[in-house]
């Protein structure tokens, strides 16, 4: 059986993505970080960053926001701050190593929570949007981009033949969109207010799910 990832593989895999992650992945990542942004500054003002990275979307807010960054990478974080420094951001209000299957802030202290291409590397992907929803006040939205893999056909077969090979890199190529569905479902609270593929390529997703204001 493939051995799924863990936060230690992952803690591993981006101490080696921190010092390329902004040249190999900034531009790959831009158009659909910036759809996410997008969402999250009509949810905002309060703002989670989960699995923030090198803090990439610092740019993408503005003063009338308060962004808080969490991430499990002590070197992903080292470059969020380094970014954010010299007061460059002042809306980034804080950064913080964090896991975020156990996240350190109360019930309802957020409009929005962000989580860009995370969501199907975590090591239980259910937990961290119960967390998401929790952290959550009522109305507000976690908004999600990530590629979501094939439901089926060849290309569904070859992205689970990949997922051996993509562990160590701290990728999941066989997770599918419908484990959210599912989520959502079973929660109740939830709902899945908008699920579209983002242009140019269609590669990417964007997901928006509300949590019920009652
Ligand atoms: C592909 S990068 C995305 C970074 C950023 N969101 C972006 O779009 O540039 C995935 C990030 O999720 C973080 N991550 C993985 N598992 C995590 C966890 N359990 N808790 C918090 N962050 C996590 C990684 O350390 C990494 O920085």
């Amino acid at each position: 059986m493939l051995a799924d990832l863990d936060r230690s593989t992952m803690q591993k895999a981006y101490a080696r993505w921190a010092p390329v992650y902004d040249a190999l992945c900034g531009p790959v990542f831009l158009n659909a970080r910036r759809h996410a942004v997008a969402a999250a500054r009509k949810a905002g003002p309060r703002i989670l960053e989960v699995g923030v990275g090198t803090g990439l979307s610092f740019g993408d807010y503005d003063e009338r926001f308060e962004v808080t960054g969490i991430d499990l990478s002590e070197p992903m974080i080292a470059r969020a701050r380094e970014r954010a420094g010299g007061g460059r951001f002042p809306h980034v209000k804080a950064l913080e190593v964090m896991d975020a299957h156990r996240l350190g802030f109360g019930d309802a202290s957020f409009d929005a929570v962000v989580a860009q291409f995370v969501i199907t590397l975590v090591e239980d992907p259910e937990r961290v949007m119960d967390e998401c929803a929790r952290v959550l006040a009522p109305g507000g939205e976690i908004i999600l981009v990530n590629h979501f893999y094939s439901e089926r056909g060849l290309a569904a077969k070859l992205e689970d033949g990949l997922a051996r090979h993509a562990r160590p890199l701290g990728l999941r190529p066989e997770f599918r969109f419908g484990r959210l569905e599912a989520w959502a479902e079973a929660r109740g609270d939830i709902e899945l207010v908008e699920r579209r593929k983002l242009p140019p390529l269609r590669a990417f997703t964007l997901a928006r799910f509300r949590k019920r204001a009652s």
